[in-house]
């Protein structure tokens, strides 16, 4: 029952239509009999957002695509490793204990929520896993894995952009046309291919998936990617789409709330978002 107690805790986005976020902490908050609520906010003016959440009293937000960079100019503190990542997904606020202003706080989830994906599966360090894609998933993938002592490859469409995080995460960079050369014990797709409504696309010759041992995917939609299923068929373990989703989610919760995440309710509540959407 929502009251005067409640504890506010949101997303901010542009879109937040789709996100499944709400449904995943407000189930939590559920089961653990918490009093908060999580909602959906689209925002196109992430300053405007930023002030507004701190006059209204929120405790903690998650921030997602566009404003995962820009947000940090407008926070009073930054976790270190979200800095050295140069990209926040969670805020958390709270009152000076001397003056009783709202302080933020931003921190990166992210890229813990992949390690610990991918960790379920398969040793990170001194594992070599290749990374497919440039983008701001890839980066907080790969910085996840190199902080894990693994070994990164970073392999994209556009060579520039690719080389370009290679460089930041001091690992090797390899065009789509040197894939069938590379070794790796690990696969993770960051891109967008495979996903609704292009759901039969898939980022990588096929023929080379019994290399990997894990292949992992972000996209969520579908949950059995083309590339899931394929690798699954060449025997490789799969992870899917919602792990890292739900693992960021639930280090966000711990951050939030301070409480153990109920990650097996958490799960169930993504799936049964996904299967109704
Ligand atoms: P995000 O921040 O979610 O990672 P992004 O910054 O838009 O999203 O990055 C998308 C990634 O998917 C990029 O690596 C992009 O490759 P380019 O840098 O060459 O654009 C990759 N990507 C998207 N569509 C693709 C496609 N059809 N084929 C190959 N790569 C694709």
């Amino acid at each position: 029952m929502v009251n005067g107690k409640t504890s506010l805790y949101g997303i901010i986005g542009n879109p937040v239509v789709h996100s499944l976020s709400p449904v995943m902490h407000n189930t939590a908050f559920a089961a653990l009999s918490l009093n908060g609520i999580y909602v959906p906010m689209q925002v196109r003016n992430v300053a405007d957002g930023l002030r507004g959440l701190a006059a209204l009293g929120f405790t903690g937000v998650s921030v997602t695509v566009p404003h995962k960079e820009t947000v940090m100019e407008y926070l009073d503190e930054i976790d270190p490793v979200a800095r050295r990542i140069g990209a926040v997904n969670t805020l958390l606020f709270r009152s000076h204990p001397d003056s009783g202003a709202v302080v933020s706080r931003g921190f990166n989830t992210d890229w813990l929520g992949s390690n610990l994906a991918l960790a379920e599966q398969m040793k990170l360090e001194g594992s070599r896993i290749l990374i497919l894609g440039a983008g701001g998933a890839a980066k907080a993938v790969g910085f996840g894995l190199v902080e894990a002592g693994a070994e990164v490859v970073i392999c994209n469409r556009s060579e520039e952009r690719g080389q370009e995080l290679a460089r930041w995460l001091d690992c090797r960079f390899c065009t789509i046309d040197q894939l069938a050369g590379i070794q790796a014990d690990g696969l993770v797709n960051t891109t967008s291919v495979g996903m609704e409504p292009h759901a039969d696309g898939i980022p990588i010759d096929p023929d080379l998936l019994s290399g990997f041992s894990v292949v992992m995917d972000i996209v969520y939609a579908p949950l059995a990617t083309t590339l899931l299923k394929k690798a699954a068929a060449a025997g490789c373990r799969t992870i899917d789409g919602l792990a890292m989703l739900l693992y960021q989610g639930a280090v966000q919760f711990k951050i939030w709330t301070g409480k153990q995440p109920p990650q097996d309710v958490m799960r169930d509540a993504l799936l049964a978002e996904l299967a109704g959407q």
